[in-house]
Parts: C-alpha cells; structure tokens; sequence
C-alpha cells in the first residue's frame, strides 16, 4: 500500500515550498498517495491562485477557507477545519511546510490524532520569541517525526534543543527547488518592461513584518528612510496587504515617495525576475534572504535578527533592523561598488525534494 500523504499549506511562502515536494512525491505513486490541502491562510488571488499557476502547481484537493484573524482565532479555525480533515483523509503523513499558523496548527492536529509529522524548513531559529514565526517553529519542530533542515544553523538549534539526532535530516533549502525550477519561464517575465525599469538601476522593497508595520511611528520612519533612498533609485515596493491596511489606516499615503513604485503583491516568476535584475533588494522576508542569496544580489534585512544565518555569514545578506542610519548606510555601501562578496550555501542546489522523498520513502 502506497503512503498516503497530506501536505498542508496555508501562505504564499507555503506555495513556494510545497510545489517542488507535491511533484516529486507524484512521480512515485507506487510509494506514495499524495493530496494538497490549503487551510486558506491566504486567499487573495495575489498571495494564493496566482502562485499556484506560477509554480504550475496542482490545485489544492481541498481548501478549507479559514481566513484571517487574530493569532488565536485563526489557529484554532485552522485547527477545527484539519481535525476533520485529518480524520476524514485519514493520512499516514502530514507534512508541513515553514513557519506559519496553519504549520503549527496541522502539526499540533496531525500529533493529537498519533499521525508522523515531517517539517520542511525545520531548525530555523531567530531566538526572538516576539515573532510569531518563531512560536510556531519551536512548537512545529517539537512535534515533528522527521525534520528536514535547510541550513547547518538548524542541526546544531534542533541538537541543542535536545531533538534526537535520528529524527533530523539536513536536506537543504527546497525554495530554491522552486527557483531553479522556474529559472527559464523567470527570466521570460517581462514585468521590468511593464514597470519601465532598467536591470542594475533599481531596487526592490517587501515588507510585512509586525513588528516593522503594525505600529504607525516604526512604519512612518521606514518610509520616511525610503524616500531618502529612493531620491537615489527607484525603488519597486510590492505591498502586502497587511502593509497596505496600515498605511491606510494610520494615514501614511503622504509618506510614500513618488520615486516609490507601489504594485499590488506580485506573481512568484515577475517578482523573481525583478529581484533577479534588481540593484538590491531591502526586505524583512524571510524567504527573501535567501532568494538574493542565491541570486547574488545584495540583501539589506530591516530586522534585528535573522533565522536564516547562513545568508548573511555566507550569503549576500546584511542585517540593518529598521534603523534609517544603518540603511542608509548599507545602500551606501551597495551603490559605492562596496556590496559583500556572496555564495551559495551548501545543497541550496535544487535537489531537496529528492532527498526528502528517497528519505520517505525508507519510513
Ligand atoms: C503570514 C505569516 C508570515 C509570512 C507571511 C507571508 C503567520 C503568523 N504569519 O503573515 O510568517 O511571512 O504570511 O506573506 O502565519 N490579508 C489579506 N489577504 C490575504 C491574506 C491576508 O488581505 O489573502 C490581510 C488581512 O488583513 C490579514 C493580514 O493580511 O489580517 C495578515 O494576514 P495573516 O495571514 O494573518 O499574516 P501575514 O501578515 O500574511
């Protein structure tokens, strides 16, 4: 009897990690039986539909349509809707992807009903337990029967937190199973022509963070940073909602710089190609960091800390948190010809999802 298999997704970054591993669990199906459940996390058409036609991802075989709402309320909804999922598909395997609410939910779900967890980017620590990010990966990780780490950092974290060794795989990072994978149809995207950008004479702005736009002083003086930077090169800002209600709500339209390219959030292969043509990149993404790393192309993170070591002990990333000097200066660093040196992290070579299903395949 083959394994039956449910992925749960929940988040555009989801999307990006659950694509590689949905198709190669696929190509075995005399090994596995695999289905695709969305909680629904996401669901506008920007931050949901639209990557699963970019990543040429199968719809999802259910979509539990939860929404959104506080921690709490959004947890517990994810959590009553995969009970019964759970219950109904009656899976052998839930596998859970990063370090978002519906991935905390479905593993507390799946370990409740005495089903095997696998964690897909486990590991990673920020050490700062205000993110909410970092609850739901120490609480995930925990609960994990087998758990799939995407950088060296996340060995000695899971160790030290006393994880056994057995249930730990270093696999590498399987958002660049994605971008390898879409690096042809990315570099076809023509949203720098659709922006009228040129490549190098640009640069590339997301940010979500809680801690960097829920509170109307912090968001005001990061866009009050931007408008200095952007006075020097445009910069493309690709706003998530949550920024958007905000600068809405807090009445922040007058900070945005006319030099400040606002889109609504964009598609995985025209966001990709316009970080991959871009001058630098500012962010306080997760996923993003690594996505320049492995490009090349200069990262300035406006946070504190970062989950993802790697990027900056070996990647192009430098941290600045959200103080507008210490921008400034790396911007300055960047357009000066001062950006650091960078490679690519070990097995960040497209073949995670390979080593995650020959690793399944042996439970
Ligand atoms: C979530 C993740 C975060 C991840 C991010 C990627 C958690 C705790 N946070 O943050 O780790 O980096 O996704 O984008 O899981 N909204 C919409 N449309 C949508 C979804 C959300 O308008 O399709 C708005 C709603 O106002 C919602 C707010 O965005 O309340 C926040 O959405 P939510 O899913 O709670 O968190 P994100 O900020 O997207």
């Amino acid at each position: 009897m083959p394994t039956s298999v449910l992925c749960v997704v929940g988040t555009r970054p989801n999307l990006i990690k659950a694509g590689p591993l949905m198709r190669e669990l696929r190509r075995h199906p005399e090994a596995f039986r695999t289905r695709l459940v969305h909680t629904g996390q996401h669901y506008d058409r920007n931050l949901s539909q639209l990557l699963f036609e970019d990543l040429g991802m199968p719809e999802p075989d259910l979509n539990l349509g939860v929404g959104s709402g506080t921690h709490a309320e959004q947890t517990a909804k994810v959590m009553i809707a995969l009970e019964s999922t759970f219950q109904s598909e009656r899976p052998d395997l839930v596998v859970v992807f990063g370090d978002v609410n519906s991935t905390m939910a479905g593993a507390i779900v799946a370990a409740k009903l005495c089903v095997k967890v696998a964690h897909v980017e486990s590991g990673l620590r920020s050490f700062d337990r205000t993110m909410p990010e970092e609850i739901n990966r120490i609480v995930t990780d925990h609960l994990s029967d087998y758990l799939f780490v995407s950088e060296r950092s996340g060995l000695e974290n899971l160790s030290r937190e006393g994880i056994p060794d057995a249930k730990v795989f270093f696999t590498g990072n399987i958002m660049i199973d994605s971008l390898l994978a879409t690096l042809d149809v990315v570099k076809q995207s023509d949203v720098i022509e659709r922006l009228h950008l040129s490549p190098r004479q640009y640069a590339v702005m997301t940010l979500h963070r809680p801690s960097n736009v829920d509170d109307r002083e912090t968001l005001a003086g990061i866009l009050q940073t931007m408008r200095a930077v952007a006075a020097r090169t445009p910069i493309v800002f690709p706003c998530h909602p949550r920024t958007r209600h905000n600068i809405e709500r807090f009445g922040l339209g007058g900070h945005l710089s006319a030099s400040l390219i606002l889109t609504e959030p964009l598609g995985y292969t025209d966001f990709c190609r316009l970080t991959y043509e871009s001058a630098f990149v500012l962010t306080d993404s997760g996923g993003i960091q690594e996505e320049t790393t492995f490009l090349k192309v200069p990262c300035i993170t406006m946070r504190d800390n970062t989950e993802r070591p790697v990027t900056v002990t070996i990647g192009s990333n430098v941290m600045t948190g959200n103080d507008s000097a210490r921008i400034i200066a790396a911007v300055d660093a960047i357009l000066g010809g001062r950006a650091k040196a960078a490679s690519i992290p070990e097995l960040w070579d497209g073949h995670t999802a390979e080593r995650i299903v020959e690793i399944l395949k042996g439970i």
